[in-house]
């Protein structure tokens, strides 16, 4: 199985830094962000990676991960942050059939196994956790057993199972990303792609145990960098 790390976008909620430094790079206690799902994937088992980025950023990334791990990186530039969905779009020639997407600011901490990545039948599958603040979030009803309904940042959210930027695909998800239009403020969104899985009856879904974190805010990077100092050994 192949991993796609989204690692560019506008970064809007973590100006002025991201006016100048693409935000995977700010430090998440003591390494950049990025760092974290790449681990991610490497754990579980993922280590022919393709890292998309913008252009004036992408020869950082290089730079900094061909030195530290031991994985197969490929690259390729998102020249406009046109949305989640463009982005998975993108690597189309780069997967064969199975794939995971990881948000670049996405951070796991916790096991993500192989197994929890298996689909039972064709289709895709997300992951999910309970939050306080659904709000800010893609959220998932469940019903059942199963996803009944996607909202994107709901007003009012009808459950607290908030989606994470993790996201379990096959190369079908190409077909439906092609037939996509742009939402109100003017992305592709990963949320209508899922949506289309739901109106299938094809998403799974599962539950993750350990802990997660947004790191696309202040708040969020603020909160990863002291539960990974916490679980540090020095
Ligand atoms: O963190 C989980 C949330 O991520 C989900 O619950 C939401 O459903 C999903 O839409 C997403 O929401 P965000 O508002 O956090 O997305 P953001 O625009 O911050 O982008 C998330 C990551 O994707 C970030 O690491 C940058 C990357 N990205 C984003 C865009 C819009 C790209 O690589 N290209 C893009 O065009």
């Amino acid at each position: 199985m192949k991993g796609v790390i989204l690692a560019g976008g506008k970064g809007t909620r973590l100006r002025p830094t991201t006016r100048v430094v693409n935000k995977h790079v700010i430090p998440i206690y003591d390494r950049p962000m990025i760092y974290y799902p790449v681990e991610t994937l490497l754990g579980a088992g993922i280590d022919d990676i393709l890292v998309i980025s913008n252009a004036d950023h992408i020869g950082k990334y290089i730079e900094l991960l061909e030195e530290d791990f031991d994985a197969d990186f490929n690259y390729k530039v998102q020249s406009e942050p046109k949305g989640i969905a463009h982005g998975v779009g993108l690597a189309e020639n780069f997967v064969n059939d199975e794939f995971v997407v990881l948000l670049g600011d996405n951070i796991l901490i916790g096991d993500l196994t192989r197994e929890m990545l298996s689909l039972d039948s064709p289709g895709a599958k997300i992951f999910v956790k309970q939050v306080d603040e659904p709000a800010a979030y893609g959220v998932a009803t469940i019903d059942d057993g199963k996803v009944t309904r996607l909202d994107e940042k709901p007003d009012d959210p009808p459950s607290d199972y908030a989606v994470l930027g993790l996201y379990r695909y096959t190369s079908d998800v190409f077909d439906i990303i092609d037939d996509l239009e742009p939402s109100d403020r003017g992305e592709y969104e990963i949320t209508d792609v899922n949506k289309a899985y739901v109106e299938r009856g094809q998403l799974e879904y599962e539950v993750f145990d350990g802990e997660w974190f947004d790191a696309g805010t202040p708040e969020g990077i603020y909160k990863a960098s002291k539960v990974v100092r916490d679980n540090r050994q020095f």
